[in-house]
């Protein structure tokens, strides 16, 4: 579990405005504000949207408005590890719809999303940046390479049984 993901209440709020009050860039907009609480959570829970709007002097619907604009803005917490599989060129040419497809039997899933356990987050990627070793799949970022649809299950099986610590 990891501790930005999950926690709530008065601390949570507290790293967001700080995280929100820290921007370093001339403009501040509800955008880069949105877009700082991203980078801090990797989602954007309710209290986020609050404490911008406290923070930008708008409504609640003002930012709602904004964060539901751009689809890169998640507003669940991720899984305690992330699973990218990598569908780019050169992974496809050497097999990665096969290894997708594995990935998402082994975890019940079939789109890019979070397990019902809230363990792993699969996520598609159009190049990991290691085309050489295609296909490839990452784990919190950590490149596996040449794997195979029977290897890459078993990564995956093996994160939702004791995923890494953040
Ligand atoms: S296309 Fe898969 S790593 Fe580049």
């Amino acid at each position: 579990m990891t501790t930005a993901s999950r926690e709530t209440g008065e601390k949570l709020r507290e790293r967001i405005r700080h995280a929100i009050s820290s921007q370093q860039q001339p403009t501040v907009t509800v955008l880069s504000s949105l877009l700082a609480v991203q980078d801090l959570l990797h989602y954007i829970p309710d209290e986020a949207v609050e404490e911008v709007a406290a923070f930008s002097k708008t409504s609640i619907n003002e930012v709602w408005s904004v964060a539901s604009f751009y689809t890169n803005f998640r507003f669940t917490p991720p899984g305690n590890v992330t699973l990218d599989v990598c569908w780019g060129p050169s992974c496809h040419l050497m097999g990665a719809q096969n290894v997708l497809k594995a990935v998402q039997d082994e975890l019940g899933l079939n789109e890019e999303a979070t397990t019902e356990d809230g363990t792993v987050t699969l996520r598609y990627s159009t190049c990991l940046g290691a085309c050489a070793n295609a296909p490839v799949v990452a784990v919190d970022h950590h490149m596996r390479g040449r794997v195979t649809p029977v290897s890459a299950a078993q990564i995956a099986a093996s994160l939702r049984k004791a995923p890494p610590s953040h």
